[in-house]
């Protein structure tokens, strides 16, 4: 779906209407007018009404879905648990999910067996996610068989089917792909009362949490039971299932997407590797904060990754109230898919844009992550100009208001900073320990963009070694 709304962009031009089923739609691939778009909001343009009831049937609405005063309020609740103090107090068991994942890859290294690394990093991060959002260890990592991620993998595809459905069938009928989602849900259900249940024990065991709570589950429930609270049991419960989802596969796929670029470049994998031992030395993955604010290559491979493959390709909006974007006059209620790629394979703005090129997000505009402090000035899509008020300022074109994986304005992605520093963890512990050997497909056939909600690579299965002392090339692949 997305590639063929970027084929459109480039034989129609940055704005055009196309229809599916009785909905109109209008593309838009001008950076300049999807930032001023996105910085619109929540007055000016939503989150789509399709998108806003599909997640609600599905009881995933929470912050991602609601608009207006609602999102206002959950927006502000959700922020609090994802501030640089949070993530930096989290690190600790950041460090500990990622000594998991090492063990883990040591076994498959040992065994010289593939392994699939997109199901691997999903039990990262869903790990990362319940330590920091709900005060909950799970260990997916070491655990064999069925764990909540088995069932939560089933609903992006869904989501993606039922958004892109020209009628909402599944109302009247129930095909078996509905029955199936309907069972994954029951169970993700469960599992997200089982952590709320947990999260009221812990606030009646320790009354001081209600002071000061340490997690976003807690947050939610001193909120839900204030006095003249809006927020509802559905909501919060849709909240956690939304930060397991959002956490989910977007860190996940960024990640598959930044180990199948890197080692289809022997140099930047070396250079990766080489900054991973310089920086952590003998320890096999960083164990305090500012070993990871020291991998600037580490950081740029991310951006860069995230430039070529934004996990989020379309972002879905609909105008609140009569607009006019560039030369176009936009009703009320029209949707808009912003094409998150079309500014990032311009060569107006980035020389040789298809190319894999990490180094150009190194030097002065790259001054390091956003958990290094306020003092810090990081790329235009995290500071304060992102955040301001609707159509504030006119859109420069500096390189990171073009690339926008994260969104942009009120809107941006809460869990960046978080993000960014698990990408840093990961990569540099498979940078510092492993060798990739072999990465393949699944069915033997070129690697290739997939979007179910979120774009991942095909299934890849890789083989890891140890390290050689010095890292050489990946075999047996090639970059697409
Ligand atoms: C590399 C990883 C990630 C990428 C590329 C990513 C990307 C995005 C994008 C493009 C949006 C829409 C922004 C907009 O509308 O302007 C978004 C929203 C959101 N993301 Fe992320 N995300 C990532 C990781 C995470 C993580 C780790 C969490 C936290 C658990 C998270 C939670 C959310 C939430 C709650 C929203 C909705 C915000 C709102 O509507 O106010 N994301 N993300």
């Amino acid at each position: 779906m997305h590639r063929s709304m970027e084929r459109w962009s480039e034989q129609f031009g940055p704005f055009f209407r196309f229809q599916v089923g009785h909905r109109r739609i209008i593309g838009v691939a001008d950076p300049g007018a999807i930032g001023t778009i996105l910085r619109d909001r929540p007055d000016g343009f939503r989150r789509t009404q399709l998108l806003e009831t599909v997640l609600d049937e599905l009881g995933v609405g929470g912050v991602f879905a609601a608009n207006g005063s609602a999102w206002r309020a959950q927006r502000k609740m959700v922020m609090s648990a994802f501030d640089t103090r949070h993530v930096k107090n989290y690190f600790p068991a950041l460090s500990r999910v990622t000594e998991r994942l090492y063990r883990r890859w040591s076994a498959h290294a040992a065994s010289g067996v593939a392994f699939d690394l997109q199901a691997d990093l999903m039990r990262f991060t869903v790990d990362v996610i319940a330590g920091l959002a709900f005060g909950v260890d799970c260990n997916t990592i070491e655990s064999e068989g069925e764990t909540i991620q088995t069932h939560l993998n089933h609903v992006f595809p869904m989501l993606n089917r039922r958004l892109s459905a020209p009628f909402p069938y599944w109302r009247w009928l129930r095909l078996p792909a509905d029955r199936a989602l309907d069972r994954h849900l029951a169970v993700v259900h469960l599992e997200v009362a089982a952590l709320i249940a947990k999260a009221r024990e812990r606030l009646a065991h320790n009354p001081s949490l209600k002071e000061a709570p340490e997690n976003l589950i807690e947050a939610m429930l001193i909120e839900r039971e204030a006095p003249g609270t809006r927020l509802t049991d559905r909501e919060l419960a849709g909240n956690v299932l939304t930060m397991l989802l959002a956490g989910e596969d977007t860190t996940a796929n960024t990640l598959a997407w930044l180990i199948y670029l890197a080692s289809s470049r022997p140099s930047v994998m070396r250079r990766l590797s080489d900054e991973a031992l310089d920086v952590l030395g003998p320890a096999p993955f960083a164990e305090r904060l500012d070993q990871v604010s020291a991998l600037n290559f580490t950081a740029a491979t991310a951006h860069e990754t995230m430039r070529l493959k934004p996990v989020a390709p379309i972002i879905l909006l609909q105008a609140n109230e009569p607009k006019v974007i560039g030369d176009l006059a936009l009703p009320a209620g029209t949707v808009v898919a912003a094409l998150m790629r079309g500014g990032s394979m311009d060569e107006r703005y980035f020389e040789r844009p298809r190319s894999f090129e990490p180094e150009r997000w190194l030097g002065p505009a790259w001054m390091g992550p956003a958990w290094m402090g306020p003092a810090w000035m990081g790329p235009a899509w995290m500071g304060p100009g992102s955040m301001g008020p609707a159509g504030s300022g006119t859109p420069s074109t500096s390189r990171e208001r073009i690339s926008m994986p994260f969104g942009a304005g009120p809107r941006i992605c809460p869990g960046r900073n978080l993000a960014l520093l698990e990408i840093s963890m990961v990569t540099s512990m498979l940078a510092r320990n492993f060798d990739v050997i072999e990465m393949r497909t699944a069915d033997g056939a070129q690697v290739d963009e997939w979007l179910s909600f979120t774009m991942a690579p095909s299934k890849l299965l890789v083989t890891l070694a140890r390290r050689r002392s010095t890292p050489g090339p990946a075999q047996g692949m090639r970059a697409g």
